[in-house]
């Protein structure tokens, strides 16, 4: 694991989305796999920006989404489809068949995560996973206690995910469940980048980097990666006790 230090939210997104750019002009063909939430909206939008900046011909790689919170509609604002699809794929003009989000909406939500991991398999593996971490240390919907090992699994939200979601909608919505990606794939994905930013965000970065490896703090998981990156503003560092 190594970590990487930023001046601001501004410079560390605009690293990740350069790297994302380059990653895709070396290997178009590139399987990317990627958060929604606060921390990757200023790279997801740069990331726009510089591709078609740099006319990057983007037609080959495939994007997957990471997770999403079971029963909500994809035009529900707040789901991670709705997220995507305003920030990625309509601005990039991306093909469906590039893409493939979890239906958070399907009866047999194990087919799902089946289809899931049978994408990824196909595909030959991730190339880059891009994260952040959530006030309990979890990773996408990985909540504390999820084994390291897992793949693709439908998930019992922590209460704190629970009551932290609800800033991502217009009024308050009963969450329940998540659908994610599960360890055993990031640990075999080949770059992992776990994105903070944020004063909020110090606490949770502390115990990432300088905790134990725990399953009861899931992020902690990152220190056994061996391309895994911790991609920290100023504030997010500020309890660290090496200054970075
Ligand atoms: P955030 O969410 O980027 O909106 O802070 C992080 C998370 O809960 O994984």
């Amino acid at each position: 694991m190594q970590i990487l230090s930023f001046k601001n939210y501004e410079e560390l997104s605009g690293y990740m989305a350069d790297f994302i750019v380059n990653s895709i002009k070396n290997k178009p063909n590139l399987v990317l796999c990627m958060a929604s939430g606060s921390t990757p909206a200023l790279t997801s939008d740069l990331l726009v920006q510089k591709m078609k900046d740099q006319k990057v011909d983007h037609s080959k790689f495939t994007f997957l989404g990471l997770d999403e919170w079971v029963g909500l509609p994809p035009t529900n604002s707040g789901s991670c489809h709705h997220f995507f699809h305003k920030k990625l794929f309509e601005p990039l003009e991306l093909s469906s068949s590039q893409y493939f989000l979890f239906n958070a909406m399907a009866d047999d939500l194990r087919s799902e995560c089946s289809k899931m991991d049978k994408m990824i398999a196909n595909k030959g593996g991730i190339d880059i996973m891009i994260v952040g971490i959530g006030m309990n240390g979890h990773i996408g919907f990985n909540e504390p206690g999820t084994s390291f090992t897992s793949l693709s699994h439908v998930a019992d939200l922590d209460e704190i995910t629970k009551s932290v979601g609800q800033k991502y909608f217009d009024g308050p919505v009963e969450l329940g469940k998540g659908i994610t990606i599960g360890f055993g794939h990031l640990m075999n994905t080949k770059k992992v980048f776990l994105m903070a930013n944020g004063s909020k965000k110090a606490e949770v970065i502390k115990k990432t980097i300088e905790g134990p490896v725990t399953e009861s703090f899931p992020a902690s998981i990152m220190q056994q990666h061996a391309n895994g990156f911790i991609l920290i503003d100023e504030e997010a560092a500020s309890l660290l006790s090496k200054p970075q």
